[in-house]
């Protein structure tokens, strides 16, 4: 069986779309058996979705994407998680894809497993030393200096600031994007545990000799990226969560794992797991071809 796998597409953001449109002639050009896209395929408006998932239209394989954080940025009156749980299934079943965090597959005696992941703070570098209320705020030091909304966070931690991290300006905007009734350490665990039961699911299953799981959000703490300048440094806090590894190497059937998100490609093996960071950025697009 031949996988086709890519991350990160972004067809909402302008400068995605010709190296989208380029990948997905050439996919469809292939008679691999499925194509996986591995998050943030598009953000909160739902037509670049559907435009994007429509561009496979001509793939003759099984078609999968598992969401991104991108994917869960609402729209006015939405819900993060209304979005993960309907909307986005809906869109992409419209297009003949299905969500692997809700309907894991089988094909021939491979199980592919999938989960958008999430993040928990536990990647964040320490070095940095900034408190944690900033990271559940995703915004550094620098960045709620500047804004009024956020005064109240800098005054309370201003003993503890320095003009190092007063210089550092960054926001993750999933905190201006998202909208949930859950904590990240609380999305996470209902995430996981939910690709937990799919593993669980294979492991037990005696048509199944191997899996490949798929994750948006970096699952082994090996995969982000170190020596970048600061405001890197304070996104690390968001790039994933070791609980999502430790689940996936609870399980002796996981034969490789890829993920996206960081737009940092890299590649390792984590005991006898093969994991792959696909690494798209904005402008170039990248291809993986697995054969099992
Ligand atoms: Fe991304
Ligand atoms: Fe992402």
């Amino acid at each position: 069986m031949r996988l086709l796998v890519t991350a990160d597409l972004h067809y909402d953001i302008r400068r995605s779309i010709a190296s989208v449109e380029a990948l997905a002639e050439r996919v469809c050009r292939t008679d691999a058996d499925a194509l996986v896209l591995v998050g943030d395929t598009a953000g909160a408006a739902h037509q670049p979705l559907r435009d994007c998932l429509r561009l496979f239209a001509d793939f003759p394989g099984q078609k999968f994407i598992v969401p991104g954080n991108h994917c869960l940025w609402c729209l006015p009156g939405e819900d993060s998680i209304r979005r993960y749980e309907k909307i986005i299934p809906s869109v992409a079943a419209e297009a003949g894809f299905s969500v692997l965090d809700h309907e894991p597959a089988i094909i021939g005696e491979t199980g592919l497993a999938g989960s958008i992941g999430w993040y928990d703070y536990s990647y964040r570098d320490e070095v940095l030393g900034i408190p944690l209320e900033f990271y559940r705020a995703k915004v550094s030091p620098g960045a709620a200096a500047r804004l009024a909304e956020y005064r109240g966070l800098v005054e309370k931690f201003r003993d503890q600031l320095t003009d190092r991290h007063l210089d550092i300006a960054v926001r993750w905007m999933d905190g201006a994007h998202m909208r949930m009734d859950m904590s990240d350490e609380e999305f996470l665990d209902y995430v996981v545990g939910r690709f937990d039961g799919q593993l669980e699911t294979f492991e037990a299953d005696g048509r199944i000799r191997q899996v490949v799981a798929f994750v948006h959000h970096l699952p082994f703490r090996q995969l982000v990226p170190t020596g970048r300048p600061a405001k890197f440094a304070f996104a690390a806090a968001y790039l994933g969560s070791d609980k999502i590894g430790d689940t996936i190497q609870a399980y002796r059937k996981v034969t490789h794992v890829f993920c996206g998100h960081s737009h940092w490609q890299g590649k390792c093996k984590i005991g006898n797991i093969n994991v792959v960071n696909v690494g798209s950025t904005y402008t170039h697009k990248n291809l993986e071809v697995l054969d099992v």
